[in-house]
C-alpha cells in the first residue's frame, strides 16, 4: 500500500477533483455477488444465462417477466446487504467540493452508507427504481410496494405483474438500470456530468471494477488526459490496473479506508 498512498498524496497535492469510481467488487464484501463472478449466472427453464445476455433490452423484449424475476431476486440480495468499510469510508470525502463518487453499482449501498446524492453519480441506475418501458417520460418511480422480492426460480406473480406498470401511461414498467445494448445519457445516467468531472480530475481512484463498460473507460481516459494520478484497487489484475500509476491488489474494504485517511481534510 505504500506506493498507493504516495500516489494518493501526489494526486491530493495537485489542483483538481478527487474522483472515486466504484464497481461490483466494492460491494462483494457486503455479500453481493459481482457481475462476472460465478454466482452471477441465472437459470431460465433449462438454460443458464450470463448477466451479459440477460441485462439487455433484447432479453427484456423476449422474456420480460424472467428479466424482472432476476432483478427482483437481486433487489432482495441488495436489500439484505449492509454497506461495508469501503462504502462507509468514502462518506467522509463528500464534505469536500473537490470530491465526486461515480458508481456502476445499482445496489444503493453508497447512499445507504451516507454518501449524498448530490455528489454520487449512479451511472448504471438504481435497482429500487423503475421507469416506463415505452419511455413515455424519463421519470423514475419506486417499484410499487405490492411487488415483493423473489427467491431464485420464483416467478413474478399476477398481482406483481399488474402493479409493474407506468403510472403515467399504463405501459409495462422496466427496471431503472442501463442494459448492455443501451446508451448512456445525462438525464438518467449523468453522462455529461461524469465526463466533465473526470476531465477535471487530479486524482482518480478506481475500485472493484473489471473494466467492461463504456463510461468507466471514458472516465479513466479523460482523467488520464487531464494528467490525473490514477490508482487501481482490485483483488485481481484488470485493464485499468495497466493504466494506473499505482495498484492496490487488495480488497476495497481494506484499501479504501486507508486511502480516505490519506485524503483527510482535502
Ligand atoms: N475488492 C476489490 N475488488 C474486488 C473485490 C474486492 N473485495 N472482489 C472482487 N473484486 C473485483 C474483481 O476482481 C473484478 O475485477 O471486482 C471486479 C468486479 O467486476 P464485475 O463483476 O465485472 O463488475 P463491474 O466491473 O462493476 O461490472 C460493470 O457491468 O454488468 C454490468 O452494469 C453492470 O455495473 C455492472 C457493470
Amino acid at each position: 500500500m505504500d506506493a498507493v498512498l504516495a500516489a494518493v498524496r501526489d494526486g491530493r497535492a495537485r489542483t483538481g477533483r478527487i474522483v472515486v469510481l466504484t464497481g461490483a467488487g466494492v460491494s462483494a464484501e457486503s455479500g453481493i455477488p459481482t457481475f462476472r463472478g460465478k454466482e452471477g449466472y441465472w437459470t431460465v427453464g433449462a438454460r443458464e444465462y450470463h448477466p451479459q445476455e440477460l441485462a439487455t433490452h433484447a432479453a427484456f423484449e423476449r422474456m420480460p417477466w424472467d428479466v424482472w424475476a432476476w432483478y427482483l431476486y437481486r433487489r432482495g440480495v441488495c436489500r439484505g446487504a449492509e454497506p461495508n468499510a469501503g462504502h462507509r469510508a468514502l462518506v467522509a470525502l463528500a464534505a469536500s467540493e473537490r470530491f465526486a463518487l461515480v458508481t456502476q453499482n445499482v445496489d444503493g449501498l453508497h447512499i445507504r452508507a451516507g454518501s449524498p446524492r448530490a455528489s454520487t453519480y449512479e451511472i448504471h441506475g438504481d435497482i429500487e427504481l423503475a421507469r416506463c418501458a415505452d419511455e413515455c417520460t424519463p421519470t423514475r418511480f419506486p417499484i410499487p410496494a405490492a411487488v415483493p422480492d423473489l427467491q431464485k426460480g420464483e416467478p413474478v406473480s399476477a398481482e406483481a405483474r399488474a402493479a409493474l406498470v407506468c403510472p403515467q401511461c399504463g405501459a409495462m414498467a422496466r427496471p431503472h438500470v442501463l442494459w448492455f445494448d443501451e446508451s448512456y445519457d445525462e438525464d438518467r445516467f449523468h453522462l455529461d456530468t461524469v465526463r466533465r468531472v473526470a476531465s477535471e480530475a487530479a486524482l482518480l481512484v478506481v475500485a472493484g471494477t473489471s473494466a467492461q463498460t463504456n463510461l468507466p473507460w471514458q472516465v479513466v481516459s479523460l482523467a488520464g488526459r487531464a494528467g490525473a494520478v490514477i490508482v487501481d484497487v482490485n483483488t485481481e489484475d484488470n485493464p485499468f490496473g495497466d493504466l494506473a500509476h499505482a495498484v492496490a491488489r487488495t480488497s476495497a474494504a481494506t484499501a479504501l479506508p486507508l486511502i480516505v485517511d490519506t485524503l483527510a481534510d482535502i
